[in-house]
């Protein structure tokens, strides 16, 4: 069912408690906190921009990081709100707290138009929990509510279903944001029936983070291509060698069942047929979490379908490359989510790269609608240059796959049904 958004309603002289994902990648660097991608803040701001115009007062509250009920400096979001000043061009007022008096007395001296960026959600342990008293501090004097985390509504937390029950309950509106109506928009309704060719492409480490969205998928798509660690298993799956390559051999089974799928309903599923191999060494340097870090040494071609018992796949190969992207070619519609290898190398990148530089290409040149599922392939884009020049890149990551999958996100049922 459609949910009211905020261009059906009048926010005028109202309080409005706003939820958005501004969960960023942060830096300390000499002694500053740096935010190192901006694009959830940027995209609220159409959101922002329409409410103050409108009058409201924005009560902005967001998590950042998984601090778990700890009040953790490094995880305030203080500098958020500095960045959002900036990014608007108007004071952003901040709270180190997201309920309590000092909240009360903040929001009872707003004016139209005025903005409130609550602290961090997280620092209390009953956000996660969606505890129901905590979702009524945090709704107290609220008139309307409005959601535009797109990335956390797959979260059934107090800020997410249990402020909007809150105001629900008192006939109070809840309403869906501009970036939140914009995702439901690309990653659902322009799947529902997509134009064919409906080309999808996965990759990632795991296959099974990804199993539940190919089921789906199948349903739907002509052609499945598979990159990303998540292929060997499949090989596995097909009697390959994958030597060091990362795989889940407790996987092999419902790989199996999805290629048999594929079978059956003549969906093409293509896997590599080529690779970018390389030999593993454990060194004595320890990572953040103090494992030793592990270096690839000898990167070569791999042109055997078998891999080599002492290498790891790290990349889709060039023969792959030319393949998937003449299938990128003829597509009408994309779905892309999940690197095709261990991009954050660039002797492994090449891979992610050219897939892409096709699908930008197959935008740009044939008018193909392609979508970005979020997380690793959005970064991949944005790195090679090309986030502008796909249809719609999404700000979720664990919440488009989730949406992909046919999840119901409790963040998104939980607003008022549009009549
Ligand atoms: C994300 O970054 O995927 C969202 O902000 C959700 O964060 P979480 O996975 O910690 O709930
Ligand atoms: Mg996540």
């Amino acid at each position: 069912m459609a949910k009211l958004s905020v261009n059906d309603i009048n926010v005028r002289g109202k309080r409005v408690f706003l939820r958005v994902d501004y969960n960023v990648p942060l830096e300390e660097k000499d002694g500053q906190v740096v935010i190192t991608d901006k694009t959830r803040i940027v995209e609220t701001l159409p959101t922002l921009r329409r409410l103050i115009e409108q009058g409201g007062k924005l009560i902005l509250a967001a998590h950042l990081g998984r601090p778990k009920g700890i009040r953790e400096p490094a995880l305030s979001l203080r500098p958020v709100a500095a960045q959002l000043a900036e990014l608007l061009g108007r004071p952003v007022a901040f709270v180190d707290d997201c309920i309590g008096e000092k909240v009360e007395k903040t929001v009872g001296i707003m004016q139209p138009g005025d903005l409130l960026l609550l602290e961090n959600l997280r620092f209390y342990k009953e956000e996660e929990a969606n505890d129901p008293v905590f979702a009524d501090q945090l709704a107290r004097g609220t008139d309307i509510y409005v959601n535009d985390a797109f990335g956390a509504a797959h979260r059934a937390h107090a800020s997410t279903e249990g402020v909007p029950r809150v105001v629900a309950k008192r006939a109070g509106l809840c309403a869906a944001g501009l970036l939140m109506e914009r995702e439901l928009k690309f990653l659902g309704e322009e799947l529902e029936v997509p134009a064919t060719p409906f080309v999808v492409i996965l990759g990632g480490a795991k296959v099974s983070d990804k199993i539940p969205v190919i089921e789906r998928l199948l349903e739907k798509a002509q052609t499945i291509l598979v990159g990303g660690a998540m292929a060997y298993t499949f090989r596995l799956a097909q009697g390959y060698q994958t030597g060091k390559s990362l795989v889940e051999p407790d996987r092999i089974e419902v790989a199996k069942a999805a290629l048999a799928k594929a079978r059956e309903r003549g969906v093409k599923f293509l896997f590599p047929e080529d690779d970018i191999i390389a030999t593993p060494v454990k060194t004595d340097k320890l990572d953040k979490k103090g494992r030793s870090v592990t270096e690839y040494q000898n990167a070569r071609v791999n042109p055997d379908m078998n891999c080599p018992e002492d290498a790891a796949g790290l990349d889709i190969g060039p023969a792959t490359v030319k393949a998937y992207s003449e299938e990128i070619r003829r597509a009408k519609t994309i779905l892309w989510n999940g690197p095709m290898g261990l991009f954050e190398d660039k002797r492994f990148a090449e891979g992610t790269n050219s897939i892409a530089r096709a699908v930008a290409e197959v935008t740009q040149k044939n008018g193909a609608t392609t979508i970005i599922g979020g997380g690793d392939s959005v970064k991949a884009l944005n790195q090679a240059g090309l986030g502008g020049q796909v249809t719609f890149m999404s700000t979720g990551g664990g919440a488009s796959l989730e949406f992909l999958e046919g999840k119901v996100l409790p963040g998104v049922a939980a607003l008022t049904d549009k009549k």
